[in-house]
């Protein structure tokens, strides 16, 4: 079974969105690994957008990361990687699909609510960041 890192950013718990998130992924018969609340610092936000340090948005986006709590969980099935990727929807709000979580719920290209691994380095190299004892 694939596994995949996945975040409900700051703007998703704030909002009290984590009910609903979940139950979309829930649906798609995928499984709750690990989860946990917490409140992420900086060097843990610098190194989860590493592949972006050099973006003009690096340092909004590193901030929204740590301005609040978020929701950090592992989630395993089926093809786990690209079905949560395909929930969550595109980043751009105008692209996003309305059946999305983004779609549903984003209007920013910087709080969008959701992150999850894009491949299954990244899904080992972010899971050994945000869960270093799996
Ligand atoms: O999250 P996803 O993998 O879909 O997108 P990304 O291209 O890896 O970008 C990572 C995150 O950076 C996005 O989810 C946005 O929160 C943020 N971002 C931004 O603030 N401005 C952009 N122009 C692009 C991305
Ligand atoms: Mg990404």
């Amino acid at each position: 079974m694939e596994k995949t890192l996945v975040l409900i950013k700051p703007d998703g718990v704030e909002r009290g969105l984590v009910g609903q998130i979940l139950s979309v992924y829930e649906r798609k018969c995928l499984r709750i690994c690990k989860m946990k609340l917490i409140q992420a610092d900086e060097n843990l936000a610098k190194k989860h957008y590493e592949e972006h340090k050099d973006k003009p948005f690096f340092k909004e986006l590193v901030d929204y990361l740590v301005s609040g709590k978020l929701v950090a969980m592992i989630i395993e099935g089926e093809s786990a990687i690209s079905i949560v990727r395909k929930e969550n929807g595109d980043k751009d709000p105008l692209k996003a699909d309305c059946a999305t979580i983004r779609g549903m719920y984003a209007n920013s290209r910087t709080k969008n609510l959701v992150h999850a691994s894009d491949s299954l380095e990244a899904a080992k190299r972010e899971i050994s960041l945000w869960f270093p004892e799996v």
